[in-house]
């Protein structure tokens, strides 16, 4: 049987882990996700056109011996299910039947996302309704899909007269192969991260374990990163470019926020972050996108001054930080013995293999290293 895998998001979200899951997707039974809510966006790219996938794993759905599944460890929005389905059925009208929905997952409700709204302030969420959801959650007030279910909520009595399985569980794909698919990366860890300015959930495997898919814990342990970092939101970032540069890089890699539409901030690539973020969640392996944005122009990769002793909790223990920098150049990314130099140095310092690269939306802009 195949080896389960898991692809984990290695900074602040928007890596490019939707493309490297849809990519992928073909070669298992079942795409897990197991947290957090539609506070994310999957970019994937079909025959040119972008989707965003909020809730559904991002699937590619030609072939429809994969099934999606959402855990139980996410919080849904019965509403924005529906229309994320309704979306995807305009281009695969059987999709419907392979998406699995566990009805132990947590309901995001309208007060959660008015409360979302009215306490924002200084974190900056997506305005989603997730923190709140969560909150219902662990002070065992909050409500399941089950019982929107019996409620016979309209939503989801539609996406079940579509085809969409409520019944299953992790049990039910005991023997199949699976792909764990992240959401958002591990510097928005709600442990990892800089408290407060993280998401509610855990980012990492944990999540797996807590869903109930323990036995079917993945081998294999996928951390994306880009070849330079970006973050929506408040909070400390270390390596942030400011002014010119930013703007450049943020219409050359177009990072502008999937579900909330705001210009995401920019930096270099910090190698003492992504160790950071490896070390956390166990990495095996690494995979560095969008190296196509980067041609033709100087690659920095900065390293900071790492240190655990702030006791501020609001700062991140990499905070303290003295900048320094190595560059890099090539032409074209596609040529893979122009970008071994930065590869190899990326291996070198983090101390895992970096297994694949993308230079581009295409199938064929993704090779492996
Ligand atoms: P929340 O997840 O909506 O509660 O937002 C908490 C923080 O996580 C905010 O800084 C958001 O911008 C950020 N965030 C949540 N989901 C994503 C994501 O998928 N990509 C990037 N940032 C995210
Ligand atoms: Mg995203």
């Amino acid at each position: 049987m195949k080896e389960n895998i898991a692809i984990l998001g290695a900074a602040w979200g928007d890596e490019g882990k939707g493309r490297v899951v849809h990519q992928w997707s073909k070669n298992f039974d079942l795409v897990v996700r197991t947290a957090g809510g539609d506070n994310c966006g999957h970019v994937v790219y079909r025959d040119g056109i972008k989707f965003a996938h909020h809730l559904i794993p991002s699937v590619d759905f030609r072939f429809e011996h994969t099934k999606a599944y959402l855990g139980s460890g996410m919080v849904i929005n019965p509403e924005s299910l529906f229309r994320e389905i309704l979306e995807l059925l305009a281009i695969f009208p059987n999709a419907a039947k392979q998406i699995y929905v566990d009805q132990n997952a947590f309901l995001v409700e309208e007060s959660h996302i008015e409360q979302d709204k009215a306490n924002n302030g200084h974190i900056g969420t997506t305005n989603r309704g997730i923190g709140p959801a969560y909150m219902s959650k662990i002070s065992r007030k909050g409500r399941r899909i089950s019982d929107a279910l019996k409620e016979q909520n309209s939503f989801l009595m539609k996406l079940k007269e579509l085809g969409v399985n409520f019944d299953a569980t992790p049990q039910s794909f005991r023997n199949k192969s699976m792909l764990f698919e992240g959401a958002q990366g591990v510097l928005l860890d709600i442990d990892a991260g800089a408290y407060p300015f993280v998401t509610s959930t855990n980012t990492t495997t944990s999540s797996i374990i807590s869903s109930g898919f323990g036995f079917a814990y993945p081998k294999k342990i996928y951390g994306v990163s880009k070849c330079y970092t970006t973050k929506v939101g408040e909070g400390p970032f270390p390596s942030e470019l400011e002014g010119e540069k930013a703007e450049e890089l943020r219409k050359l890699g177009n990072e502008f926020g999937s579900t909330t539409g705001r210009p995401r901030r920019i930096g270099n690539l910090n190698l003492d972050l992504l160790k950071y973020a490896v070390d956390y969640a166990g990495i095996t392996d690494l995979i560095i996108t969008k190296l196509d944005v980067l041609n033709k122009r100087k690659v920095k990769l900065d390293t900071s001054y790492v240190t655990n002793s702030t006791k501020d909790s609001t700062k991140m223990p990499f905070y303290v930080f003295t900048d320094n920098h190595k560059t890099f150049y090539y032409d074209n990314a596609k040529n893979k013995n122009q970008i071994l130099p930065l590869i190899n140095h990326i291996e070198e310092y983090i101390g895992v293999k970096v297994s694949h690269v993308s230079c581009g939306v295409s199938e064929n802009d993704f090779y492996d290293i």
